[in-house]
């Protein structure tokens, strides 16, 4: 059969609301052309995000009903413990409320100033809570990697010899960890190779440097890697997952994504100290070691969505889906990253606009006109949340790449749904030289796309 379906079938609906277009350039203007300001019943189609908004199964909100709330040594925890044990393989669990409060925890304990924290592409919040330790961020993905157009098996693959190259130049000490984001949200939601891993494996074990994953999307890499890499294709999602964790010492994890829940985090890892560390500082900020940030019926649905995630049923369908809206996208001539990510497609709005500078927020200026041809709500990858203001010319330094990235949520949206997105972009495409750029007219100091003003330009 040449059509993936969704392998489930829907028991709860909630509707959504059609606007019309005079509503939403009203919206749009209130929002100061933020679309994070938009209330979500003015969206029609929701693809700000894919975390925190998947929807759960009908196991996984069973298990909500068994959750223990007890303050200490829940039941729900032993749950959890025992599975992030058997698919992660790591023997300490920290929950936290979500993926950046586990960041917080980790580069609290590990980062100190003046230090450096190589990553393929660090994740905004992932580069703050770095840079809130005054130490550096920096971005080592190969250079397949940043170029939009180029198609690439594992774009989000580490540049090996810029790691090494670093760690000669700065010293170990200097490094107090390695990360490796799995798949590679900022650069297009693109994986990591099986060999890649382990080469920066290997060069970190050789410096006694630890490797960590940011493994918010650990599930949709491991099936880019049964699908592309040679020697995986006869290997379960779960027996792949299990050997890039092995490679690691531990990893941060966000299970608003590959959780498959609304809520939750962690962080898991091998080493004492640290785990210890990190309790101490749970404790303060998060809570009780056994729950950290979360109710016992959270932990009990977390312990379900990690497991489901790795279906294989699910997960065919998960990265065909993703695929088919990225193929149909560049069949009408829309330029995206290629090849699709596995959560996302990204259109390459610098590329779409031509019209535009990156000083007028092509990427920014694209998801408002998305917003008010279709009731499309996307996120900006691009200057708007990568770039900076040169504080002694007050221009705009340019973001690499200006990307709009349209993120699915799981199990939430059918192929109309999806039709219905295409459509939307096909109209613009004969109308994109109208669209206006953008200027900012407010901006915070750090994570300036969450709450920055603009105008038109
Ligand atoms: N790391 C990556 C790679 C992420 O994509 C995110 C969140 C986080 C860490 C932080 O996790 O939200 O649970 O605190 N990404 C979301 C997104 C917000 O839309 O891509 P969190």
């Amino acid at each position: 059969m040449k059509t993936i379906i969704e392998p489930f079938r829907i028991k709860c609906v909630e509707p959504i609301r059609m606007t019309t277009r005079e509503d939403r350039s009203a919206f749009l203007e209130e929002s100061h052309f933020n679309l994070f300001n938009l209330r979500s019943d003015h969206v029609l189609i929701d693809l700000l995000t894919d975390s925190g908004t998947a929807a759960m199964s009908q196991e996984q909100w069973a298990a909500m009903m068994l959750g223990d709330e007890s303050y200490a040594g829940g039941r729900s925890f032993y749950e959890l413990e025992e599975r992030v044990a058997a698919i992660f393989g790591y023997k300490h669990l920290i929950p936290t409320h979500q993926g950046r409060a586990a960041e917080h925890i980790m580069f609290s304990i590990a980062v100190e100033p003046g230090m450096l924290v190589p990553n393929n592409n660090h994740f905004d919040t992932t580069r703050a809570n770095i840079e809130f330790q005054k130490a550096e961020a920096l971005d080592l993905v190969i250079d397949q990697g940043k170029v939009p157009s180029l198609d690439h098996p594992f774009k989000g693959d580490m540049n090996v010899l810029k790691l090494q190259a670093l760690i000669r130049e700065k010293g170990r000490e200097k490094i107090p960890l390695v990360l490796l984001t799995i798949t590679n949200n900022a650069a297009g939601g693109q994986p990591v190779s099986m060999a890649n891993i382990k080469a920066v494996y290997r060069v970190c074990r050789e410096h006694g440097i630890p490797l960590f994953f940011d493994a918010c999307r650990f599930a949709e890499n491991a099936y880019f890697i049964k699908l592309r890499e040679d020697g995986y294709q006869d290997k379960t999602p779960a027996e792949i997952a299990r050997e890039m964790f092995s490679y690691a010492d531990g990893c941060t994890m966000s299970a608003k994504k590959d959780g498959l829940v609304n809520i939750g985090g962690f962080i898991a890892l091998d080493d004492d100290e640290w785990a210890q560390k990190a309790r101490n500082l749970l404790i303060m900020t998060e809570g009780f070691p056994t729950y950290g940030g979360l109710a016992g019926r959270d932990l009990a649905a977390i312990a379900r969505g990690i497991e489901e995630v790795l279906d294989e049923d699910y997960l065919r369908y998960r990265i065909a889906s993703t695929r088919y809206l990225g193929d149909h996208l560049e069949e009408i001539g829309v330029p995206t990253v290629r090849p699709p990510g596995g959560h996302a497609i990204f259109i390459d709005a610098r590329a779409f606009l031509d019209h535009l500078s990156p000083e007028h927020l092509p990427a920014q200026a694209l998801m408002c006109a998305l917003y008010e041809e279709g009731g499309i709500r996307s996120a900006e990858i691009g200057t708007v949340t990568f770039g900076r203001k040169d504080h002694v010319t007050g221009h705009e330094i340019p973001a690499d790449m200006d990307l709009v990235r349209l993120a699915i949520p799981r199990r939430v949206y059918t192929q109309s749904h999806m039709d219905y997105v295409l459509e939307v972009i096909a109209s613009l495409t004969g109308r994109k030289r109208d669209i206006r750029g953008l200027a900012f007219t407010y901006q915070p100091k750090s994570l300036r796309n969450f709450t920055a003003r603009f105008k038109r330009v």
